[in-house]
């Protein structure tokens, strides 16, 4: 058997399991999905959000990219933000890093990786906000990990820089906004930070103004 094909075997044991415990599983989730949460989170094959929050198919929608990166010029995210907050109404809004990210670790140093060194230029912008801190760490593994917090509330930040969930604050009160980091050494998710609907900006220059509405 080549190695890829039992992805396809234990797919069709995962639907089998399924519907032995629970036969109407696939007809109640075919038409629909009403998830309360959008999920940011690293590619990193360790860090696999349902799994890690043992959510189930159809409670929670997710965009996965290097380092977890909100990037108000990347499309693919902001199509998944606006279709997340606009038509399927997530409450919760939540950007997990994780300890030992590549991306981050990459974006600290200076070699020079081609393409991605553009993504990565977003993580530089980060630590050069933040570099006073970052510097005054000692021991290498801290920094960068401390690299990985910050840039989580960066991003979070950069979620509520937009229009779309500023709009969203004004119309509905939501989605709460929060930041975490996940552990790969014990699996445990640390909360960082959480922005409430409609708190203050971190600068006014980025509010829209909506009395149009
Ligand atoms: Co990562």
């Amino acid at each position: 058997m080549k190695d890829y094909e039992h992805l396809l075997l234990e797919n069709k044991a995962w639907a089998k399991e399924i519907l032995e415990t629970d036969p109407d599983f696939f007809n109640r989730l075919k038409d629909q999905q009403s998830p309360e949460y959008l999920w940011i989170g690293c590619s990193d094959s360790r860090v696999p959000p349902d799994r890690i929050t043992q959510t189930q198919p159809g409670q929670i929608f997710i965009h996965r990219n290097i380092a977890n990166m909100v990037v108000h010029t990347d499309l693919n995210l902001l199509s998944v933000l606006q279709y997340a907050v606009e038509v399927l109404k997530v409450k919760h809004i939540i950007v997990c890093g994780h300890y030992g990210c590549g991306g981050v670790k990459a974006a600290m140093g200076n070699a020079n990786l081609g393409i991605i060194n553009k993504w990565l230029r977003n993580i530089k912008d980060v630590y050069r906000f933040h570099q006073a801190e970052i510097d005054s760490i000692p021991n290498e593994k801290d920094r960068l990990n401390r690299l990985i917090e910050l840039n989580v509330v960066e991003q979070v930040h950069n979620l509520a820089k937009t229009s779309i969930v500023q709009h969203a604050w004004k119309t509905r009160n939501a989605p709460h906004i929060h930041g975490w980091v996940y552990d790969l050494g014990d699996g445990l998710i640390k909360t960082l930070f959480e922005l409430p609907a409609n708190t203050q900006l971190d600068h006014h220059i980025y509010e829209y103004d909506f009395t149009d509405l």
